[in-house]
């Protein structure tokens, strides 16, 4: 069965006071008991940190990116090594704001994919359609080809080390979030493809979330598709009581 899991990814907030005041208030309330795998992505300078604060609970920490390269002269970079140091094993690659503002391609994001696999690192695959894309109706063939380019060339047995992130770019932060049947019809067509080139387990195994505005108030239904097994949260990922609305929507 594969896993329901919900991720917050707290993009450029929080500081090293308020990071602690978040994970204290969110390790209290998360347990193993939740239907939900619960992971945390705060900024790196706060990761070690958090991996300390959340040592003994069942919340998990995610970095947000890292670099390719093992280590060398890549000014302001972090390498999978260093993360591994701080006790992350997971990562969120790919994401929609690193595509777009900092110009990653789809071999750069590959090149990443196959540093954190070779760490034995876990890798959230972001990925997902502009306005124009859906507007135009080639929506299902951008998202096929990121996830050919990006990720189609790894191997079988590093699907377990896979989640992915479906994330139309035109519902992150804007209030509008795909509806559950457009979140559900992606998600499906996610999974086909992934069935297509690697076969039906692993395909059945993947865990696919959906990001993009998800609130206390549409993630219940979103979360009720049968191929939407969580959500990478931004926003709402934010406060206590907004996050553990969404991780008990599951
Ligand atoms: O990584 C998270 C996504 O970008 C979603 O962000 O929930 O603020 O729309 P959002």
């Amino acid at each position: 069965m594969r896993k329901k899991i919900v991720a917050g990814n707290w993009k450029m907030h929080k500081n090293a006071t308020q990071t602690a005041e978040l994970l204290n208030e969110l390790k209290t309330q998360v347990s193993t008991e939740n239907n939900a795998q619960v992971i945390v992505a705060p900024t790196f300078v706060n990761l070690a940190l958090a991996t300390s604060l959340l040592e003994s609970s069942a919340i998990k920490v995610s970095a947000q990116n890292m670099h390719q390269a093992e280590s060398g002269a890549y000014t302001g970079e972090i390498s999978a090594d260093m993360l591994k140091s701080v006790g992350v094993d997971t990562v969120i690659l790919g994401h929609s704001e690193r595509r777009a503002i900092f110009h990653e391609t789809d071999a750069l994001i590959a090149s990443k994919v196959d540093t954190a696999l070779q760490h034995d690192m876990a890798v959230i695959f972001c990925f997902g359609e502009e306005l124009k894309d859906r507007q135009s109706k080639n929506h299902f063939n951008i998202v096929e080809n990121q996830l050919k380019d990006g990720l189609f060339h790894i191997e079988a047995k590093d699907w377990e080390k896979i989640v992915l992130a479906y994330e139309p770019v035109w519902a992150i932060g804007t209030g509008e979030t795909a509806s559950p049947e457009q979140a559900q019809d992606m998600h499906e067509f996610i999974r086909e493809t992934v069935r297509k080139a690697f076969g039906s387990d692993i395909a059945e195994d993947v865990s696919i979330l959906y990001g993009g505005s998800v609130k206390p108030d549409n993630a219940k239904e979103i979360f009720s598709k049968p191929d939407v097994d969580g959500g990478l949260i931004g926003g709402a990922a934010l406060n206590t009581k907004d996050f553990l609305a969404i991780v008990n929507a599951i």
